[in-house]
């Protein structure tokens, strides 16, 4: 049986990580708006690997014979503007994603629940890597973003990206 704190902090990452996806729907939302397809498939993708994200945390749970309590997802909260603002937000919802992460990390550690840390380890590793995609491309769009014609081989790239099932196996 689980912490009853872990199980609250799992359950509520279901919730955080579908909005994530709904989120990052919003951000290819914006960029398909503005006719940018490579952005746009950039995040919707995204929003494909969060919804994944929010399944495993499911799994998880049930696989420890916890009940999942499924809530309200709230509405993406963001102010879109300029082409670099979705950048922006994506990087900052990392960041506080990461911080849940974090947090659940430390729950777990504190009543010694291993199972639970190790399951989270792969997490820690994808939130500094989705760190570090979301930064690099607003270090991209900073530098070609006001080109035209690089912003469009920017976007041409961007188009490429595929979703990919994550690799962890419960
Ligand atoms: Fe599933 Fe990038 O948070």
């Amino acid at each position: 049986m689980l912490d009853k704190k872990v199980v609250e902090l799992l359950n509520n990452q279901v919730n955080k990580e579908f909005y994530s996806a709904y989120l990052y729907l919003e951000l290819s939302n914006f960029y398909e708006d503005k006719g940018l397809a490579g952005f746009a498939n950039w995040y919707r993708v995204q929003a494909q690997e969060e919804r994944a994200h929010a399944m495993l945390f499911y799994q998880y749970l049930h696989n420890n014979n916890e009940k999942v309590k499924l809530e309200t997802i709230e509405k993406p909260d963001v102010e879109l503007h300029t082409l670099l603002d979705p950048l922006h937000t994506g990087l900052k919802h990392e960041y506080y994603v990461t911080g849940l992460i974090h947090t659940l990390y430390d729950a777990a550690h504190s009543v010694k629940d291993f199972r639970t840390t190790q399951f989270l380890d792969w997490f820690v590793k994808e939130q500094g890597e989705e760190e570090t995609k979301a930064h690099d491309l607003i270090t991209r769009m900073e530098l070609f973003g006001s080109d035209p014609k690089s912003l469009y081989m920017l976007d041409t790239e961007l188009k490429a990206r595929v979703y990919v099932e994550p690799s962890l196996v419960l």
